[in-house]
């Protein structure tokens, strides 16, 4: 570590010092780690003595020597040729007669876990805890590595800190980690069966704008945002300085992210321009460090708000979840390609310990996550990932007919559609338009009434009451599960026919 340090201040200030003879790796390579496999390349860089060859060799079930690199501003980095999944391999760096070596080295899937505090939610604080720790033995190729939280004012090329080294799981070693990541990791793991490296990068309480680039800010306007912002961590891109920048060269499979309830207080109706933007410029940036190694259309999968009680200072969990979709309501959709979502809103943990914003059912988020990730980033084509979505409105006498894209599961009991009237005169709702509308909640009378479900009326389709509206001709847009807290536990009113993927909230204008 020290060594590490001593050679990251050489290439911070481009000179050199006493640690000129050193050959390090850089800080998130160690021994247990997990390597990009074939067909994408993995980049091995470090530290060594400036203008010095450094080569790399692997050792292990497929053995190759990368040719000689010069050390350039004490830095020296290699591209290896693409290597299957498997292992364990030694990962030898030499220079001159100074050779370093990573032991039990595997090649799989490195999946990026980024966000804010669900996404850092340790693992034996979800249900069943417990048990879930009791698997880590039963997967000894899912290896976890954990950044450490630091913010900064310029791009770092390398960790500041690192919180935990790659690891094998252990009942230990897992206990704090991410349990979101770590479920979704062994969940891949049981469906692909090769090794799946799992980098966690999060911070609680965090914004967008830190995980974003100047670059990505920029194009919606948030570069020179100066809205009162909690703690350091949250002024734009330090984050991205800090815990994202120092990857970049990393080669990366995907990436997986939970975030946006701190969104929903500061800059919220930018998120549909800043979460999108920040996803592009990762994407990007990713590709371009690794010499096009990590996708240009990397698979990005994040979780759709789940709840928070009133009475939080926190209210706006339906427009945050909408925006999360690029205001599309799904994912993947046209603004955000080769993405997917798992929707939680219908996963509220009121009593949980840790604040009701933390729910403690991990487990079906991350399943939920692990089908989009099959279905997006390994392209298996019969898995169901999109929960129903409507196709189709159709206004009939005193109500509106629905049609969903796929079967759907409704509970005719369960009421959480609504409609907004255009009152007459419109003044009445202090609007001429539907946006305006929308945009005033405090309109009087409100202008978002109920409209409960009348039957399912057939197998892709149900109905909903419009009697609270005066005439099928006044009304404006129907929208669904609008709230921060729609439903109870796993019962709102519609879901995919085979019951498991709930269908996620919309607005939609008629
Ligand atoms: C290598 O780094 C260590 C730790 O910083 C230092 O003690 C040692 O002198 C360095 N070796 C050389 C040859 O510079
Ligand atoms: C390593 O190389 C240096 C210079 O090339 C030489 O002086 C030194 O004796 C070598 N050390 C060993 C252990 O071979
Ligand atoms: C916890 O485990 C019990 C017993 O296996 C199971 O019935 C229950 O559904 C689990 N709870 C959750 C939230 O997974
Ligand atoms: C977990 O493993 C520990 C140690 O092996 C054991 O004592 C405990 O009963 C197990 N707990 C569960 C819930 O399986
Ligand atoms: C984002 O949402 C806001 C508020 O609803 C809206 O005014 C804006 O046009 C939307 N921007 C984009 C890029 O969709
Ligand atoms: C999405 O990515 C796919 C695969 O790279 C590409 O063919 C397609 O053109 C992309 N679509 C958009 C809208 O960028
Ligand atoms: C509309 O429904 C009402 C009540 O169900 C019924 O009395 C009326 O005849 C219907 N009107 C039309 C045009 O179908």
């Amino acid at each position: 570590m020290i060594a590490i340090r001593c050679c990251a201040l050489v290439a911070l200030f481009a000179s050199l010092s006493n640690c000129e003879e050193n050959l390090t790796f850089a800080s998130y390579y160690g021994h247990h780690m997990v390597l990009q496999k074939s067909p994408d390349r993995a980049v091995v860089w470090g530290y060594g003595a400036e203008g010095e060859q450094v080569k790399v060799s692997l050792s292990g079930p497929g053995p190759q020597t990368t040719p000689p690199v010069t050390v350039t501003q004490g830095i020296w980095k290699v591209t290896l040729d693409p290597v299957e999944a498997g292992g364990p391999y030694s990962v030898m760096a030499t220079m001159n007669n100074l050779t370093v070596t990573l032991t039990d080295v595997l090649f799989g899937d490195v999946w990026l876990c980024g966000g804010q505090s669900n996404m850092c939610f340790e693992t034996y604080k979800v249900f069943n805890g417990t048990d879930e720790l009791n698997l880590t033995a039963q997967y000894p190729n899912v290896r976890i590595f954990m950044a450490g939280r630091h913010e900064n004012e310029q791009e770092m090329n390398d960790l500041a800190e690192v919180e935990q080294e790659w690891s094998l799981p252990t009942r230990a070693s897992v206990k704090g980690f991410s349990a979101l990541c770590w479920i979704f990791g062994r969940l891949m793991y049981d469906n692909r069966k090769h090794p799946i490296g799992l980098v966690q990068s999060c911070w609680g309480g965090t914004l967008v704008e830190a995980w974003s680039s100047p670059r990505a800010l920029r194009q919606c306007g948030l570069d020179h945002d100066i809205s009162p912002r909690p703690g350091s961590q949250n002024r734009n891109s330090v984050l991205w300085n800090a815990m994202i920048h120092p990857f970049l060269q990393m080669t990366l499979k995907g990436a997986i992210w939970y975030q946006g309830e701190s969104n929903a207080v500061i800059n919220m109706n930018k998120y549909n321009c800043s979460f999108p933007a920040m996803i592009d410029d990762w994407r990007s940036s990713f590709h371009e460090a690794s010499g096009g190694q990590t996708a240009l259309d990397f698979p990005f999968g994040f979780v759709q708000l789940a709840t928070v009680l009133p009475g939080n200072i926190i209210t706006g969990f339906a427009d945050i979840r909408w925006h999360q979709t690029a205001d599309t309501g799904f994912a993947p959709n046209p603004r955000m390609n080769s993405t997917f979502m798992a929707v939680a809103m219908d996963l509220p943990d009121d009593l949980s310990p840790y604040h009701n914003i933390h729910p403690r059912d991990k487990h079906t988020v991350a399943y939920r996550l692990s089908l989009g990730a099959r279905a997006v980033a390994y392209g298996e084509k019969d898995v169901v990932f999109l929960g129903p979505y409507p196709a189709g409105i159709t206004a009939g006498n005193g109500s509106l007919e629905i049609t969903y894209d796929q079967v759907v599961a409704v509970a005719t009991s369960a009421a959480d559609f609504e409609q907004l009237l255009i009152l007459d005169p419109p003044q009445v709702c202090c609007a001429t338009a539907t946006a305006d509308c929308r945009t005033r909640p405090l309109c009087v009378p409100a202008p978002w009434v109920p409209a409960p479900i009348l039957a399912q009326t057939s197998a892709t389709s149900l109905r909903v009451s419009t009697a609270a509206c005066p005439s099928a001709l006044g009304l404006a847009a129907v929208r669904y599960a609008w709230r921060n807290r729609p439903c109870d536990y796993k019962a709102c009113p519609v879901y995919s026919a085979s019951g498991s993927l709930p269908a996620p909230p919309f607005t939609i204008d008629l």
